[in-house]
């Protein structure tokens, strides 16, 4: 591809992505056991536009919860009805001419509790339909195995993550999907952004900490330690049983870091904050822990416990590609509590002033997914696939059922136009989806009202509403992108 070339490489798979425990619903159907996402709250005390992804569960919300007396409304419990509606809003996204659909299989609908010997029948054959509806549509799923959510016995047995006694239950999870849709799957990522344990523990790893005396970042660390396990043993399972041209990847929020000045002091700064963000995929494409790691937890005085033949497994278990989301940039400043907020989403970030932020607080940076892209690349030179970029906003509802949400437009011109020029650059992008192509439940907030999709789902915040779909005006204009190959995507405002 040239710089004049405005079209996108032929193979470049596009679409839309999206979460079972943010879509589905059902949450008590088909066998499924109840998941750590079905006690996310959505909590009318934080307001629209505020962000709270750092929200928590405790063990005492669990135990309010068993005898009934949790307070609140659990939206992800009934997510978009996706379950019963899956036909419909894969016609939708047919319309629109998707190549790919990232999902996510709900794990405790193939293990209830994820303790089962045998898998759950009725859930491996929701999937079936699943997939054979997409496959018929020329659109390839492109499948998470966790994405935000586990079994939650695995939490009240042994505190999620924090455990390793969770790795065996995960791989016996990963080796039945890898056996059953081994022909229907071919792009497969093993986590969602394990990176985000350290924002928020029980979303990412399903630890309470109020189970636990240790500090919440050693907490983070070593849940995370266990999921690179994990993920290493699936890898190797999915060598085992998936044909060749299967690729594994993993992914995280990448989250683009530059310093607050050229002070060497804050260059430095943002290169270990870098570091903190990449270190997931280091070791996952690597192999190893790499040594600013190691140092980064004897500093901060973290104690990880490994085990004897960690080192081998994580050896023997790298990933194929890069999967990244990518929705902000983040400055990096050389300044009293810095550390404490290393790798996370930090509500108290400092503010770049050559960059607007979204109605939520979300510093928007297309400029910076080329900058990333690039990095990525040369540091692995393998594959990247953006699996996650939008734009959350309240879209109104006029009364001719029209949204006009010229902002979401501007927001992923913008982007893609960008993901373009990283092409050009030399990257290999495998390919590009928008998170919630449909309107779907928030992950941080639990909200209906922060919308993503080019579909608009009529239900509000408390899942009042006809649960119509109807097609919002970025719906023809990513058609028309799509149809094109980038095209009509026209060049840089
Ligand atoms: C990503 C998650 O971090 O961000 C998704 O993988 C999530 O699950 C998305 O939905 C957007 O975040 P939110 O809080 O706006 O839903």
């Amino acid at each position: 591809m040239t710089t004049d070339d405005l079209t996108f490489p032929e193979d470049f798979l596009w679409g839309g992505a999206t979460a079972a425990n943010q879509i589905e619903g059902a949450y008590d159907e088909g066998g499924k056991g109840l998941s750590t996402a079905d006690f996310a709250r959505y909590r009318p005390d934080v307001a629209d536009g505020q962000d709270n992804f750092t929200f928590e569960v405790t063990g005492a919300d669990l135990d309010a919860a068993e005898a009934g007396t949790l307070p609140g409304v659990f939206p992800k419990r009934w997510g978009i009805d996706f379950y019963h509606r899956f036909r419909e809003d894969i016609a939708l996204f047919a319309e629109l001419g998707f190549t790919a659909l990232r999902l996510s299989i709900s794990w405790p609908r193939i293990y209830p509790t994820g303790l089962e010997s045998e898998p759950n029948e009725a859930g491996l054959a929701f999937y079936d339909e699943v997939f054979d509806e997409l496959l018929a549509h020329g659109i390839q799923p492109v499948v998470t195995l966790s994405h935000y959510e586990m079994p939650i016995e695995l939490t009240k047995r042994y505190n999620g993550w924090l455990s390793r006694e969770c790795i065996e239950p995960y791989v016996r999870f990963a080796r039945t999907v890898f056996t059953r849709y081994r022909d229907k799957v071919r792009h497969w990522l093993t986590f969602n952004e394990m990176n985000m344990n350290l924002t928020s523990v029980y979303t990412g790893a399903g630890v309470l900490m109020d189970r636990t005396d240790r500090s919440v970042r050693e907490v983070a660390y070593q849940a995370t330690h266990h999921q690179f396990l994990a993920s290493a043993l699936a890898v190797r399972a999915g060598r085992e049983i998936l044909p060749p041209e299967a690729r594994i990847g993993t992914m995280i929020n990448r989250i683009e870091v530059y310093p607050a000045s050229p002070r060497p002091a804050d260059v430095l700064q943002a290169m270990r904050e870098d570091q903190l963000n990449v270190f997931y995929t280091d070791v996952q494409v690597r192999g190893a822990y790499p040594g600013y790691a190691r140092r980064y937890f004897a500093d901060q005085g973290l104690t990880i416990e490994f085990a004897e033949g960690d080192a081998e497994i994580l050896a023997a278990g790298t990933v194929d590609f890069v999967g990244i989301s990518y929705y902000l940039s983040h400055l990096a400043k050389d300044r009293p509590g810095a550390d404490e907020s290393i790798g996370m989403l930090d509500g108290s970030a400092l503010k770049n002033p050559f960059l607007d932020a979204t109605q939520w607080g979300w510093v928007v940076d297309p400029v910076g997914l080329r900058i990333t892209l690039n990095r990525l690349w040369d540091r692995y030179q393998v594959p990247v696939f953006v699996v996650e970029n939008g734009l959350g906003a309240e879209d109104q509802l006029e009364a001719d059922d029209r949204v006009h949400d010229q902002y979401r437009i501007d927001y992923l011109r913008d982007h893609l136009i960008q993901l373009r020029e990283a092409i050009a650059d030399g990257v290999s992008v495998l390919g590009y989806t928008s998170w919630g192509p449909i309107d779907l439940i928030s992950c941080g907030t639990s909200q209906m009202s922060k919308r993503y999709g080019f579909i608009y789902v009529d239900q509000d915040n408390y899942g009042r509403g006809s649960l119509r779909r109807i097609r919002k005006d970025s719906f023809a204009w990513y058609r028309d992108v799509i149809a094109s190959r980038g095209a009509t995507l026209g060049t840089a405002r």
